[in-house]
């Protein structure tokens, strides 16, 4: 097999406004429904919140001061940084003006980053949606959709084909069913099958956004939307229903223009789906350049003889699949519980282009939280290192399994390493920590981890390292 990227391959690295900026309540920004639920005792483990993160708002507003934050991704030689832009920060009010300091703030960003020549890939909606929105209902309600799009049509004048690819939204399935049919992420409303409009609105609102941009950018910037599709194995039934409700519920509406008949038949009973107004299929399905898949891990399944929905609620498991039981999976685990399953990422590529040839795909997040977290050590010489082999094995094996899948004709186009550095991980808080930079959150101070080094030499030889330095 050979080891080497294809040319144009774009490497890069990945984080999230409310994961790394800090300044929650600086520069005009309004909060967000991370701000009310992280503020909200026993959400987030150890009552952890986004007030401070990686303090990224001020190191990067006073760029010429500091520029720590991209003089890293320069050294390190990413041809792309993926980063969101926070709507509260570019609409603070419901109604009022656009808040020019938050343009400015992410225009210094992108300008900066393109000094370097590194080409910004933005994600317009990655969770932290408005309050003032979330006290309207959030995404249980049709105009957040028309919300959204106003906005992007405003961060796509302002920062115009300067950013490489837009992408609408992160990661819809947690921002619908882990935030309204559970209890996990903002706004933790715990409905059940109750989610399913936030799913269509958010539908809704990926192709009224992709439309906004296009207005402003044309073909100059590309068009994407990131999904984490689930990769299960185990009982074909259960596996099926999954992918019905966890994947083919976003691709056929943003690829292919329908929703499944098979999704309206298993969700009968719990779900009329009667939200889905004439015409709104047409707005989805917009044309996109390519499709952001993030990969973590893959479960195992098996149908469940428990009592159905409405009455089993369960908060790990989506609406509508809570007759799916998760079985306890194989082999090593990372610090989140997930599974280390490469092959996943291997297969889950091959079935999206077998299905969806006509779209390239790109790896949007991949990376890991090491189990025992990492450590800070002095070395001889002084100075500070975290040594995290598990990590590079990780990013190697998928790595590898994402060369394969090129290999074997999946048009992919690039791979971004969750996370750059160690940010906010949601409900987990500052426990658990994915960068490939070590981030003392006391000090502020970046520690480049071993897993740094190895991606540099990765991106700088256009293949995987073959032992380790
Ligand atoms: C993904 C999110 C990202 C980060 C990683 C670990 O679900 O998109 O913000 O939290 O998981």
């Amino acid at each position: 097999m050979t080891m080497i990227f294809p040319e144009g391959f774009q490497f890069g690295t990945a984080t999230a406004s409310y994961q790394i900026e800090g300044g929650a309540t600086e520069g005009g920004r309004a909060p967000s429904i991370w701000d009310t639920f992280s503020h909200t005792p026993g959400k987030t483990v150890n009552g952890d919140t986004g007030d401070v993160a990686c303090d990224s708002y001020h190191l990067w507003d006073s760029y010429h001061l500091w520029h720590k934050d991209i003089d890293l991704l320069a050294d390190l030689g990413v041809d792309s940084y993926r980063l969101s832009v926070a709507m509260p920060r570019v609409m603070p009010t419901e109604d009022g003006p656009v808040n020019e300091e938050g343009l400015d703030y992410y225009e210094r960003v992108v300008d900066a980053l393109l000094a370097k020549g590194i080409k910004p890939t933005v994600t317009l909606y990655h969770w932290d949606l408005p309050q003032y929105l979330g006290d309207k209902n959030g995404w249980l309600n049709r105009d957040t959709a028309y919300k959204l799009a106003d906005y992007a049509k405003v961060v796509a004048h302002r920062l115009g084909d300067r950013i490489e690819t837009y992408t609408t939204l992160n990661e819809p399935w947690c921002s619908s069913y882990l935030s309204y049919g559970a209890t996990e992420h903002a706004p933790g409303l715990g409905l059940g099958p109750g989610a399913f409009p936030a799913v269509h609105h958010l539908n809704l609102a990926h192709g009224l956004m992709a439309q906004a941009v296009r207005s402003e950018v044309g073909a100059k910037s590309q068009l994407s939307v990131t999904l984490n599709l689930q990769f299960n194995r185990g009982d074909a039934d259960a596996v099926h229903r999954l992918d019905l409700i966890g994947n083919r519920v976003w691709l056929d509406p943003m690829l292919r223009g329908y929703y499944p008949n098979e999704l309206f038949a298993i969700t009968k009973g719990i779900c009329d789906w009667e939200f889905v107004k004439d015409g709104d299929l047409e707005q989805i399905h917009q044309p996109l350049d390519v499709l952001g898949i993030n990969y973590y891990s893959s479960g195992l399944v098996a149908m469940s003889d428990r009592p159905q929905f409405p009455q089993s609620t369960a908060a790990s498991t989506a609406p509508g699949a809570s007759d799916v039981d998760w079985l306890p999976t194989p082999g090593e685990h990372t610090d989140m519980g997930w599974n280390i399953d490469p092959k996943g990422l291997y297969d889950l590529l091959m079935r999206v282009h077998n299905n969806y040839p006509e779209i390239p795909l790109m790896i949007t997040e991949n990376g890991i939280a090491v189990e025992g977290g990492d450590r800070v050590v002095i070395e001889a010489d002084g100075t500070k290192a975290v040594h995290d082999p598990k990590r590079i094995a990780y990013l190697k094996r998928h790595f590898e399994a994402a060369l394969k899948a090129i290999e074997d004709g999946v048009d992919l186009r690039g791979y971004f390493v969750w996370s750059m550095l160690d940010n906010f991980e949601w409900a987990f808080g500052y426990t658990k920590r994915f960068g490939i930079v070590y981030t003392d959150y006391e000090t502020e101070e970046r520690i480049p981890k071993d897993s740094f080094k190895w991606y540099k030499r990765l991106i700088a030889e256009h293949a995987i390292p073959q032992e380790q330095r």
